[in-house]
């Protein structure tokens, strides 16, 4: 391909989709739109494709992927589904949950996915264009977020381009993302015990209420998911939290009766939050402001997750 053409930019469509589908079965990479953020796509199955994905993010190779499937069948061929993740797929797929679950022995994964874990991180995406991409290749697809390693995570194409500019080989341009934050990831352990790994779009409550069994339940404390570590989702800039007022240097996001610069939600709506968050820290990146400052943001549905996301990208 041209070097002055990369990335080439795919129509949502047919045609998009397949010309998506022959780069990824001959091993390239294509950013995807997923109901959360745009994911960096390429073949599960082999080595040098899911080594192309680390090097594109400089995304260390301890960190492992998410790998994305058509359905529950085409799960139960990578991972081992006890009856709570039968239960836990049955209720939330297609959608923006990641199970964590042991690898088969005979899994067609590549070796980097998983970096030398026993479990896969399995997910099986809403999203339209996604699928019908999983449907046309008819691969599993390795998918992290389409962003270089450490920073805000994209919610459209062009948050994609500027971040990985010419090292990718594909965007799909669908528009913006509809939830705005990556999947809510739990981990099925022994004894009934289970973790949520990474907060999202769907709640502790609701997959407690799938489960029943909250009392078993663990929180994660001690993070094993790499990409969970503190210094995350970057702007670049200082953020400051919890800020109800701003100073002349600082980039103001407000939300309810805090108006500030820009709002994530003016009439104090959560789900709109979450899906302008990345957006609005992408714009406050590129502020003239030297420093970004937060207005409060509740705690509860997936404010945990805004909230989890945000004090990453302050630490
Ligand atoms: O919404 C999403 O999940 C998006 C879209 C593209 O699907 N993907 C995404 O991928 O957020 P990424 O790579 O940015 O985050 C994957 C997370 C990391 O925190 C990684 O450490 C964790 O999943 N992970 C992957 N495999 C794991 C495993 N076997 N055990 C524990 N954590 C795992
Ligand atoms: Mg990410």
């Amino acid at each position: 391909m041209d070097h002055a053409s990369r990335p080439a930019i795919l129509t949502p469509d047919r045609e998009g989709i397949a010309e998506a589908a022959r780069i990824l079965r001959e091993g390239g990479l294509v950013a995807v739109p997923t109901e959360t953020v745009y994911g960096l796509a390429a073949r599960a199955d082999r080595d040098e494709s899911v080594a192309a994905i680390y090097k594109a993010k400089g995304r260390p190779s301890f960190n492992p992927l998410i790998v994305h499937v058509a359905g529950l069948e085409a799960a139960q061929a990578l991972a081992t589904f006890d009856a709570r993740a039968l239960q836990l797929a049955d209720a939330f797929w297609p959608g923006p949950l990641t199970l964590v679950l042991p690898l088969r022995d005979d899994a067609p994964v590549a070796a980097a996915v998983t970096a030398r874990l026993a479990t896969v991180a399995l997910r099986c995406p809403a999203h339209p264009v996604m699928r019908a991409l999983i449907a046309e290749t008819g691969l599993p697809l390795a998918a992290p977020s389409a962003n270089r390693s450490g920073g805000v995570s994209p919610t459209d194409a062009a948050h994609v381009v500027s971040s990985l500019e010419d090292r990718i080989d594909a965007v799909i341009d669908a528009g913006t993302c509809e939830a705005g934050l990556e999947s809510t990831i739990i981990a099925l352990r022994e004894g009934g015990r289970w973790q949520v790994l990474r907060p999202g779009p769907i709640s502790e409550r609701r997959i407690a209420a799938v489960l029943g069994t909250s009392s078993e339940a663990v929180t994660s404390q001690a993070i094993e998911a790499p990409g969970q570590l503190a210094s995350h989702y970057a702007p670049g800039k200082p953020v400051r939290l919890d800020a109800p007022t701003a100073q002349a240097d600082e980039f103001h996001i407000g939300f309810g009766d805090v108006a500030g610069d820009v709002t994530l939600s003016a009439s104090g709506d959560l789900d709109e939050a979450a899906a302008r968050l990345y957006a609005l820290l992408h714009e406050a990146a590129a502020s003239q402001q030297k420093r970004i400052a937060v207005a409060p943001i509740p705690h509860d549905g997936i404010g945990t997750a805004i909230n989890d996301r945000l004090r990453r990208a302050a630490a």
